[in-house]
């Protein structure tokens, strides 16, 4: 009995909201910090966005996303030319837009973009990726920052 129920707050444990989940930082704000403790050198920006590149597809972000200026009938907002976009949502501040991108990705409903209010846009429900570590936010994020 004892040892069943050790089994079954373990599985809980490992249902719950992330808290103990290695490499990622529990709270929202301090993870976007914790990926972009500063904003990448140039020469590291292209290493970071090639390892992020294949998270694209592995996190199931291409179902909605295209990775060009065209929608392609997708659910969610085509994603290139992103990172001029949410410069100019963040006064082009580099690391504080590139801090928004991870908040974004982790936790849409808390951190919405701008589309939220669009209708064609509203009733699709991006889902949360709480369990993103914060070294592969940072690559996925150097990723996007490249879409044109
Ligand atoms: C089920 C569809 C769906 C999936 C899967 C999805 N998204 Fe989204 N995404 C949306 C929708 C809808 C919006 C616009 C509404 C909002 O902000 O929530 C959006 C908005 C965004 C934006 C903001 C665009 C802007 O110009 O501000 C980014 C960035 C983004 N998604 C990245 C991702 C990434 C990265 C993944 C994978 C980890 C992902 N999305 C997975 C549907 C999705």
């Amino acid at each position: 009995m004892t040892r069943y129920c050790i089994s079954l707050l373990l599985l809980l444990a490992g249902c719950g909201p992330p808290g103990n989940i290695p490499g990622v930082t529990a709270n929202t704000e301090l993870a976007a910090e914790a990926a972009f403790p500063a904003v990448p050198a140039a020469e590291d920006s292209l290493e970071l966005s090639n390892k992020g590149k294949p998270m694209f597809q592995r996190f199931g972000c291409a179902a909605c996303h295209s990775i060009t200026a065209e929608r392609s009938g997708l659910m969610g907002p085509p994603l290139g030319g992103l990172s001029d976009r949410v410069l100019s949502r963040h006064e082009y501040d580099h690391l504080q837009a590139r801090r928004w991108l991870v908040k974004h990705i982790r936790d849409p409903q808390t951190f919405p973009s701008p589309y939220k209010q669009e209708p064609e846009y509203a009733r699709t429900h991006m889902p949360p990726n709480p369990r993103i570590s914060d070294e592969d936010m940072r690559a996925l994020v150097e990723y996007l920052w490249m879409l044109r």
